[in-house]
């Protein structure tokens, strides 16, 4: 039965074309599903190659639009900010809101902290005094046995921070931890840190051994990983300016009514986590979107953020606004680990051009520009919400993709934007005037 699947052996070790046909074998037109598959295999074999060479088992690839958010004034640099996103109304939210702000200054960031984590989780079932007596020796065994793996970090500035040990004993008997902290300069660290880890296991496992005194059981290693939430590798990004700067923001509206409103509608995302979570969402539409273009892991950047945001003890928004001697200012302070060096790089030629397009920036200056765009999107946002609500923008975007999904004719679309300027979109309203119009099913 199409769509049901028993237990496939060796999947991984077929070519891609039997993959293909396992797969399509399973769609209605399995002929028509092959053809898409296909279709969006890249013309050259070598970069075909590369791509899959990124993953496992790759059947085709999925492209995403890459988009630019230009007038992103970081710092008094302007940047071309390129963006993967697939949801229509990000980019030009972020982009209107970029001009704004470039009219004002811009976006002022500073780089709180880089400090990254790793741990090593482990059980001891001897004294704990016995290990607490002897961890500084414990740790200089620890660094010096990571020397191979750290020598090129730390000629380039980085490496180890520092090593502690933790005790959650008190909730898992003998349950402990080596919290460590790294600095991993322009590459996001996951491998070094990984790397690390695992060695101070062996050193450990070692180290215990040789020790008369602890008993021979007494230590079991449970795992090694890197921490996502890096709550120190963080950067603060604000923009800020005069409340009658901000007049006619929505025609007739003074900046002072206009600051009352943000400052409220931002004031809900502090306080309750159903807006705090929205809130946070359209911040990192703008942050993932630069984390994706630029090859980094938005995923391990997204559990950082939405982990952090809670790091009060109650889930809350990661920006703020403050309205101060007739001063606006807009601000938030977000956490990634992101690299420029390393993962994809240098491998994935899209991610090569993004990197170049901002001018091969180091990862603190790529941590701000992300957080730039992220504030902007979530200053779009809010603005929209408190002003003339959020289906306006969305739904003229939106309109595209409807009229893409009817089929209507490309040199009919703007007739019906222009139908629609004054009016409600919807799938069914766009449908309806399709109908009308004998829109549907003509060919161009
Ligand atoms: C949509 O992708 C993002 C928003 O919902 C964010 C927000 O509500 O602040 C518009």
């Amino acid at each position: 039965m199409k769509g049901e699947q028993k237990l496939v052996h060796g999947f991984s070790k077929k070519s891609r074309d039997e993959k293909l046909e396992i797969v399509t074998g399973h769609h209605a037109d399995s002929e028509g599903a092959l053809a898409i598959f296909k279709s969006f295999h890249h013309s050259d074999p070598k970069m075909q190659k590369l791509l899959e060479e990124f993953s496992e088992n790759t059947v085709s690839n999925f492209p995403l639009p890459y988009n630019i958010c230009p007038n992103v004034m970081v710092d008094g640099k302007t940047y071309l900010v390129p963006m993967v996103i697939e949801e229509s109304s990000v980019v030009a939210a972020a982009a209107n809101s970029t001009k704004y702000w470039y009219g004002r200054g811009g976006f002022h960031t500073e780089i709180i902290d880089t400090e990254k984590i790793g741990q090593v989780h482990f059980l001891w079932k001897d004294d704990k005094q016995l290990l607490i007596d002897r961890f500084d020796e414990l740790k200089e065994l620890l660094i010096k046995d990571c020397f191979d793996i750290t020598e090129n970090m730390v000629k380039r500035g980085g490496g180890i921070r520092d090593i502690e040990l933790r005790d959650f004993s008190d909730q898992e008997p003998g349950l402990m931890q080596l919290y460590a902290t790294f600095e991993t300069i322009d590459s996001m660290g996951a491998n070094f840190i990984n790397s690390c880890l695992e060695q101070f296991s062996a050193t450990f496992k070692k180290w215990h051994a040789s020790k008369r005194e602890f008993r021979k059981d007494g230590l079991e290693v449970i795992m090694c990983i890197l921490s996502n939430l890096t709550p120190n590798c963080r950067v603060r990004v604000y923009v800020e300016t005069i409340l009658d700067q901000m007049d006619n923001i929505l025609p007739g509206m003074t900046g002072a009514e206009f600051a009352r409103r943000f400052r409220l509608g931002v004031r809900v995302a502090e306080l309750d986590p159903h807006r705090s979570t929205t809130h946070n969402k359209g911040i990192m539409n703008g942050v993932d979107a630069v984390v994706l273009a630029t090859g980094n892991d938005f995923r391990a950047v997204e559990a950082c953020a939405h982990a952090y945001a809670s790091h009060t003890g109650r889930y809350t928004s990661l920006s703020h606004v403050t309205i101060k001697d007739n001063v606006f200012r807009f601000e938030a302070e977000i956490p990634f680990a992101l690299g420029v060096v390393g993962g994809l790089t240098n491998l994935h030629p899209l991610v090569k051009l993004s990197l170049e397009l901002l001018g091969y920036p180091s990862a603190t200056e790529l941590m701000s520009i992300a957080a730039a765009v992220g504030l902007a999107n979530n200053f779009s946002a809010v603005k929209n919400l408190v002003t003339v609500g959020i289906q306006q923008g969305h739904m003229k975007m939106h309109l595209l993709n409807i009229m893409n999904q009817l089929n209507i004719p490309e040199n009919r679309k703007a007739e019906v934007i222009e139908y629609f300027k004054d009016k409600v979109v919807s799938v069914s309203s766009v449908r309806n005037l399709a109908e009308r119009w004998h829109l549907t099913g003509v060919k161009e």
